[in-house]
């Protein structure tokens, strides 16, 4: 499952997708953006998959934006549809039920931030920049950055972000909440691994809940939420898996989970 600009290797459960464009350090163009959907479509309907990891070939980049060089041609309506394109993958990738890691190798700018801003954990490299550089281009974030953001660190910090162009190191990311871990770059994939290897470890159904709770009771009142989460928690008693991991603890024994 592999496409002209992406790798995918799949590995006891755990799929690794490498946006493969180093010569361009990773640029989205919309040839990109469709094998990225496509190739991450396929892995949620992949049963033996249960989480992805995300990052981009090379040294020096995850993914330094959407690709300049194909966008400076279009006019508004194509503009518009390309982040269209943009922002129906990053929803897709908060629909997934498998979470994704992103292994943040380099810059992640642009359209990376905001492929980054989509999965559901950062780890990155400490030579990984973060920034939004598109008010620089004259133009503003277009794959959901100005919303996905502000909802994370705040108004406040996203605006100085955005406005500025500027890019910040790993660690400032770390600070203001974006990174949830800054390692060496040659730590990284591991690091990435390990945390995908401690969740593909729970139940698949679970883990799905709990990624749909958060990222839907995000978009409510807490009342809501909390309703919407009670209606989840009360479904998984409907599952093998819940039988199956409060009897593995009570018969003091390791859970196998189906995913049923
Ligand atoms: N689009 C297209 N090509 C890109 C690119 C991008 N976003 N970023 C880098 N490249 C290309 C460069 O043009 C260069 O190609 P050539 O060798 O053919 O000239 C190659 O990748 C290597 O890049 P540099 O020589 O520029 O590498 P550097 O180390 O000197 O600089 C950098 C690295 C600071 C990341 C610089 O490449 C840069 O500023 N890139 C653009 C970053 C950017 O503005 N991203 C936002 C794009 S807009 C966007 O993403 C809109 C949106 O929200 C949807």
């Amino acid at each position: 499952m592999e496409g002209k600009n992406i790798l995918c290797d799949i590995n006891e459960g755990i799929a690794t997708v490498t946006v493969n464009r180093p010569e361009s350090l990773n640029a989205l163009n919309s040839e990109v953006l469709n094998e990225l959907e496509c190739i991450l479509y396929g892995l949620e309907q992949d049963n033996s998959v249960q989480v992805v990891i995300l990052t981009g070939a090379g040294e020096k980049a995850f993914v330094a934006g959407a690709d300049i060089k194909e966008m400076v041609a279009m006019n508004s309506y194509q503009g518009h549809q390309f982040a269209i394109q943009g922002q129906r993958l990053m929803l897709f990738m908060e629909k997934m039920s498998k979470p994704v890691i992103a292994a943040v190798n380099g810059y992640a700018l642009g359209g990376g931030l905001e492929l980054a801003l989509a999965c559901d954990v950062i780890y990155a490299s400490d030579n990984a920049r973060f920034g939004f550089p598109e008010v620089t281009l004259g133009i503003i974030p277009g794959f959901g950055g100005t919303q996905n953001l502000a909802r994370l660190i705040g108004p406040a910090k996203a605006k100085e972000l955005v406005f500025s162009g500027r890019m910040i190191p790993a660690a400032k990311a770390h600070a203001w909440g974006i990174a949830n871990e800054v390692c060496t770059q040659a730590e990284l994939a591991a690091k990435a691994l390990a945390l995908a290897r401690e969740i593909a470890k729970n139940g698949r159904l679970g883990v799905g809940y709990a990624k749909n709770a958060i990222v839907n009771g995000l978009n409510m009142t807490k009342e809501d939420g909390f309703r919407y989460e009670s209606s989840l928690f009360g479904v998984l008693f409907a599952t093998e898996d819940q039988k199956e991991g409060m009897g593995a603890f009570v018969e003091k024994r390791k859970a196998e989970f189906k995913g049923k």
